[in-house]
């Protein structure tokens, strides 16, 4: 796992829903940072307490990840949406009044946050951004729950269609767009032009317009962020590891996850398998030997008998159902996996294999 973390820029942990894929994130960071790299982990909807831990409860955009003393520096960040959007169209409107018009416009409200891929869009963004600060050796970034892998990673093409010029173009009844366009797809256009007019009146459509003229100014930036956002989780020093849990059910959709990944070309590194095994059983470590021998010390012969073949259906069960290849397993904790301490217990467990 450290040669992961010596050799790479970006890491990405994907994987389905409620894997572990925040807390091993946060988990990847501390192990970083250890080794001396100045790392941002992105989170995305991290848990409170978790949150908390990592000194971004109050909203902090990027944050000195508290009572840390490694030889580098562990930073976190918070995927917020609505704000990476307005930053975003700060960074590259054109002029102040497009970001006035914008950020006045009904439609935007609603759009920026609500549009299919912009949360997508918008971790991208920030990846890109935060990669290309020079601030960080290493950027770690967690995705939200997921279908499928690549839904994430090709979700912000859909935005690239809605501010495509050409649909920009159409709903402006620019006649470049429209020579571009099918026939049918300009009828439809101006049907729901006329409908939304007859519907909502003619301020609806004068917000309309607006947005899509503010939004034309932009269009080109959102395309070429999503080019080297692409770029960058393509490149060569781009990991992917996928987080899968131990059950059969989450243990198949890590496998529709890899053969997705590795298709469409991302650089899927390592496998975790989360929860394993109880850490008491943890195979080969100190505290099921010390177990053992007290046990038996003790004359509880029955019980050290239970307690090694539990140890030992826990070592064959994780092994007998995955056909991933380079895994890394981890145990199940007794507690969720929230304070600093406990991120450490796990980045050791992650430094050892
Ligand atoms: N190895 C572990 N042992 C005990 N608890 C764990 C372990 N890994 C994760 N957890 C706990 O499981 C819960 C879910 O973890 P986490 O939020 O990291 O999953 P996720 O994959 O990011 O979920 P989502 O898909 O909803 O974003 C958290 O409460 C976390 O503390
Ligand atoms: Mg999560």
């Amino acid at each position: 796992m450290k040669d992961l973390l010596q050799n790479h820029r970006v890491i990405v942990c994907t994987g389905s829903g409620g894997v572990g894929k925040t807390t091993l994130s946060a988990a990847l960071g501390v192990l970083a940072a250890r080794m001396g790299k100045r790392v941002l982990v992105l989170t995305i909807d991290p848990a409170r307490r978790l949150a908390t831990t990592l000194g971004i409860d109050q909203g902090a955009d990027e944050a000195r990840v508290p009572g840390q003393s490694y030889a580098g520096v562990l930073h976190a960040g918070m995927i917020d949406q609505t704000k990476i959007f307005d930053d975003y169209i700060r960074r590259y409107a054109p002029q102040q009044a497009t970001v006035d018009a914008l950020f006045g416009n009904a439609l935007y409200q609603q759009l920026s946050t609500t549009l299919s891929g912009s949360q997508e869009f918008t971790s991208l963004a920030k990846l890109v951004e935060a990669s290309e600060s020079g601030l960080y050796d290493l950027v770690i970034l967690d995705t939200p729950p997921a279908a499928h892998a690549v839904d994430f990673l090709q979700a912000p093409q859909k935005l690239n269609a809605v501010f495509d010029s050409t649909i920009v173009s159409m709903f402006m009844g620019r006649t470049k767009g429209f020579e571009l366009a099918s026939a049918a797809w300009k009828m439809s256009v101006k049907l729901l032009l006329r409908t939304l007019n007859f519907v909502t009146g003619s301020e609806f459509v004068a917000t309309f317009n607006g947005f899509f003229t503010a939004i034309d100014a932009i269009a080109p930036n959102i395309r070429e962020t999503n080019l080297k956002a692409q770029q960058l989780l393509l490149d060569s020093s781009t990991a992917f590891v996928l987080v899968s849990s131990f059950d059969q059910a989450k243990i198949m959709e890590g496998e529709a996850f890899h053969d997705e990944l590795s298709t469409a070309g991302y650089h899927l590194k390592k496998v975790i398998v989360n929860r394993a095994w109880p850490a008491w059983a943890e195979p080969g470590s100190a505290q099921v030997l010390e177990t053992q021998n007290h046990l038996v010390q003790s004359g509880q012969n029955a019980l050290a008998a239970l307690h090694r073949s539990l140890c030992a259906y826990y070592a064959e069960r994780a092994n007998a159902h995955t056909r991933f290849t380079d895994v890394v397993k981890l145990a199940e904790f007794d507690s969720e996996v929230v304070g600093l301490q406990s991120l450490e217990k796990l980045a050791d467990r992650l430094e050892s294999v």
